[in-house]
């Protein structure tokens, strides 16, 4: 399938959040704090229909652990599920790559689903500390690092 990546808005992005980030949760919460701030940026992929198949939203967050470092966070990376394993995801990461490349971060980082480990590793990202239970989806995560430097 060929799609097209590009910014968009907070409302842009909450329908496929919900439908495939909270489709087996009991809480359907879809706003991530620090959505609307004006540093933040939303990517998506658009079909040849002009339909948002795929969403990520990028907020500048420095990790703790590496507060002299500058951090771009990653959050709610979802594709529809009729397109997944396509390389979808891949060409979102890849211009999210670009993105913080042009605000010279140092790295990005995200709180993974563990089903979803191999699509970051493959992906660049290493995988570190211990494992924990995500308070919203009460699933299994692990913190993902990209370095860019
Ligand atoms: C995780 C997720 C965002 C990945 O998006 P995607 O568009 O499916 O990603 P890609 O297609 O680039 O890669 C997914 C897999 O498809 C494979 N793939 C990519 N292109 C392919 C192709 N043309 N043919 C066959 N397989 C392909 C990749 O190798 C990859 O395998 P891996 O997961 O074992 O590494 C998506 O599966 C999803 O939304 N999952 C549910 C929500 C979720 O877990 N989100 C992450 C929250 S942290």
């Amino acid at each position: 399938m060929t799609v097209t990546i590009r910014f968009a808005t907070t409302a842009e992005v909450r329908p496929l959040r919900l439908e495939v980030l909270r489709a087996d949760t009991t809480n359907k919460t879809v706003d991530f704090e620090g959505d609307d701030d004006a540093t933040t940026r939303h990517l998506v992929a658009v079909n040849a229909h002009g339909e948002i198949v795929g969403v990520s939203t990028w907020l500048e967050r420095d990790l703790d652990q590496q507060p002299h470092l500058r951090g771009l966070q990653l959050r709610g990376m979802a594709t529809a599920s009729s397109v997944q394993n396509q390389g979808i995801g891949a060409l979102i990461l890849a211009a999210g790559v670009d993105y913080a490349l042009s605000l010279d971060a140092d790295l990005i980082w995200a709180n993974a689903r563990d089903q979803a480990l191999n699509f970051y590793n493959r992906n660049g990202f290493v995988t570190t500390g211990e494992g924990f239970i995500e308070s919203v989806t009460r699933l299994p995560h692990h913190r993902v690092i990209k370095s860019l430097r």
